[in-house]
C-alpha cells in the first residue's frame, strides 16, 4: 500500500514539473518579441513560370531601434536578398523622434529599389512633407495616389501606392479618399504587367478589390496584438475592432492578393502577445 502512494506522489510530481515546464514554455513563446521572418508565396498568370520576385514588406517600424544602428532588422532584411523592399506605413511616429526611422533607411538604402507610402502616424505628425522629402533622401520612392512602372530581373512591374486616409481631413484636401483612389488607377486597367499596391490600411480591401491591383500589401493592424496559435488571429485592431478579420496574413480575394503585415513595432507598455514582430517576405512566382 505505502509503495503504491509513493508510486503515485513520485506521477503526481512528475506531472506538476511537466506543466510547470509546458507553462514557462508558453510564457516565454507568448512575450517573445524578436524578430521573425514570415513567408508567403504568390503565383500568378502575369509572370512566366520560370520568372519569380522577391518582394520585402516592412510595416509600422514607428521609429524602433533594432540594434544602434539598426543593424539587426537591416542584416535580417538584407539575408532575404529582395528584389524590391515595400515599406507600408507608420514607418515614423508622431510620438517618437524620427532617429530611428532615418538609421533604418541608412541601414537598407542601396539593399534593392524601396516604395513607401504613409500611415496614420505620419499624418498625425503635421509633418507629412518633411517627412517624405527625408524618405527621397534616401532615395525612396514616396508613392501618393501615384504609381510607377519598372522591371525587376526583366519582369515589368506597376508600383502603386495610396497616403493614409486621414491626410484628406489633416490637410482639408477636397476629394474623397477612396473616390480619389479609383480614379487615379482606373488607367492601369488594361496594363498587362503585374500590379501592387501599397496601402497602409486593410479594411479597404472592399475599394481595393474595385481596382485592377495583383497585390495589395498592408499593416496597421499590429497582428491584431494579441493572438492564439490555431485559435485567434488577433484580438484588436484600429479601425477593425474587436476580431479583426484583416490582422495579419495572406488573403486571398477572387482577384487581388492582400497581404497584411503584422508590423516590426514594438512598445513595452503594450506587449504583442504570441505575436512577434514581423519581416514579410512575398515571393511571386509564374504559374505552371
Ligand atoms: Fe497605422
Amino acid at each position: 500500500m505505502i509503495q503504491i502512494n509513493r508510486t503515485t506522489k513520485k506521477k503526481i510530481q512528475r506531472i506538476r514539473v511537466f506543466i510547470v515546464f509546458v507553462l514557462v514554455f508558453l510564457f516565454i513563446m507568448a512575450f517573445y518579441h524578436g524578430l521573425v521572418v514570415r513567408n508567403y508565396y504568390i503565383a500568378t498568370n502575369k509572370i512566366l513560370p520560370n520568372q519569380s520576385v522577391r518582394i520585402v514588406l516592412i510595416a509600422d517600424l514607428h521609429g524602433h531601434l533594432y540594434g544602434g544602428k539598426q543593424e539587426k532588422i537591416s542584416t535580417l532584411i538584407s539575408k532575404q536578398n529582395p528584389d524590391i523592399i515595400l515599406l507600408a506605413g507608420d514607418m515614423v511616429d508622431d510620438e517618437v523622434p524620427m532617429k530611428g526611422t532615418e538609421l533604418f533607411l541608412e541601414a537598407i538604402q542601396g539593399m534593392a529599389p524601396i516604395y513607401y507610402v504613409t500611415g496614420n502616424h505620419e499624418i498625425w505628425s503635421h509633418k507629412v512633407d518633411e517627412i517624405k522629402n527625408v524618405f527621397r533622401q534616401y532615395g525612396v520612392h514616396v508613392l501618393e495616389h501615384t504609381y510607377e512602372k519598372t522591371t525587376v530581373r526583366g519582369i515589368p512591374l506597376i508600383i502603386g501606392g495610396v497616403d493614409d486616409p486621414d491626410i484628406v481631413s489633416y490637410q482639408k484636401l477636397h476629394f474623397h479618399w477612396s473616390d480619389h483612389l479609383l480614379r487615379v488607377f482606373e488607367e492601369l486597367k488594361d496594363e498587362s504587367a503585374y500590379q501592387i499596391l501599397l496601402s497602409h490600411r486593410p479594411e479597404f480591401i472592399d475599394v481595393y478589390k474595385k481596382t485592377s491591383f495583383d497585390l495589395v500589401v498592408s499593416g496597421h493592424s499590429h497582428g491584431g496584438q494579441v493572438r492564439i496559435p490555431f485559435l485567434l488571429n488577433g484580438l484588436y485592431a484600429p479601425n477593425q475592432g474587436w476580431f479583426p478579420p484583416y490582422a495579419g496574413g495572406h488573403y486571398q480575394h477572387e482577384t487581388i492578393d492582400h497581404v497584411v503585415s503584422r508590423g516590426v513595432s514594438f512598445n513595452p507598455r503594450l506587449p504583442r502577445i504570441f505575436n512577434p514582430p514581423e519581416i514579410v517576405v512575398l515571393e511571386v512566382t509564374g504559374e505552371k
